[in-house]
């Protein structure tokens, strides 16, 4: 069967589009999915972890390949990872450009992380509006959530107010996510147990509920 790919996108940069492709490539791993991460963003952020993760080896870190590509490659990339896992996380940088395109076209689910800030809802409201057609396959996720109470309820009414699919499950702002990236780490391998390694854990399950929703290939 081929994988399954998720495209993290967003426009706006350091909304956690890097942080969630790892963090959930490595929590899905955790279950038992081969997970593979393709780095199209030229800054490379996901390349570096990978690097880092590489002294691991044989510790803590599960088996999480680090590809760069570029937007053009990606139909070819995704066919040969296709061979060897279950799901493909495409981390992607900022801006509308080739490769944001190329990103959302070869996936089945597009990522949309989102901060609760006015100035990333209004990055993503245009977002939205320039990209109708990805709406049937897509998912905003809040990402750096406050803690429930009355800001996470307004940021979560403005967001359905845009009337996409939203992920139930949002990201709270926690420190565990940046300290395990740096050291080419997941939440899922360091603190398990852990407020933000649930969070990930559920929204990971969110998007393995729209794996299994896949019509099957006759
Ligand atoms: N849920 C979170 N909690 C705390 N810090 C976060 C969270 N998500 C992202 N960050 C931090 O925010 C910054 C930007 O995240 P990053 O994943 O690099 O964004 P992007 O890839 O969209 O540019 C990084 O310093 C990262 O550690
Ligand atoms: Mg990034």
């Amino acid at each position: 069967m081929a994988a399954f790919i998720i495209s993290l996108a967003q426009s706006k940069g350091g909304v956690g589009k890097s942080t969630l492709a790892a963090q959930l490539a490595a929590a899905c791993s955790q279950r038992g999915y081969r997970s593979k991460i393709v780095d199209v963003d030229k800054q490379g952020t996901l390349t570096a972890w990978a690097a880092v993760r590489s002294q691991h080896a044989n510790d803590v870190a599960k088996d999480i390949d680090v590809e760069p590509g570029s937007g053009w490659r990606l139909p070819y990339i995704t066919q040969r990872l296709s061979r060897e896992a279950d799901l493909i996380f495409i981390d992607g940088g900022s801006g509308q450009d080739s490769d944001f395109s190329a990103m959302t076209r070869v996936a089945d689910l597009v990522l949309i992380p989102c901060q609760p800030t006015g100035l990333d809802l209004w990055a993503t409201k245009a977002l939205l509006m320039d990209n109708a057609d990805l709406r049937d396959k897509a998912m905003v996720v809040l990402n750096r959530m406050p803690p429930r109470g009355k800001a996470a309820a307004l940021v979560r009414h403005q967001v359905e107010k845009l009337a996409w699919p939203m992920a139930q499950q949002y990201i709270g702002n926690r420190q565990a996510f940046a300290a395990t990236m740096g050291v080419g780490l997941s939440v899922a391998e360091v603190v398990p147990v852990s407020v933000a390694a649930g969070e990930i854990d559920r929204l990971a399950m969110e998007v393995l509920a729209r794996v299994a929703e896949l019509p099957l290939v006759a």
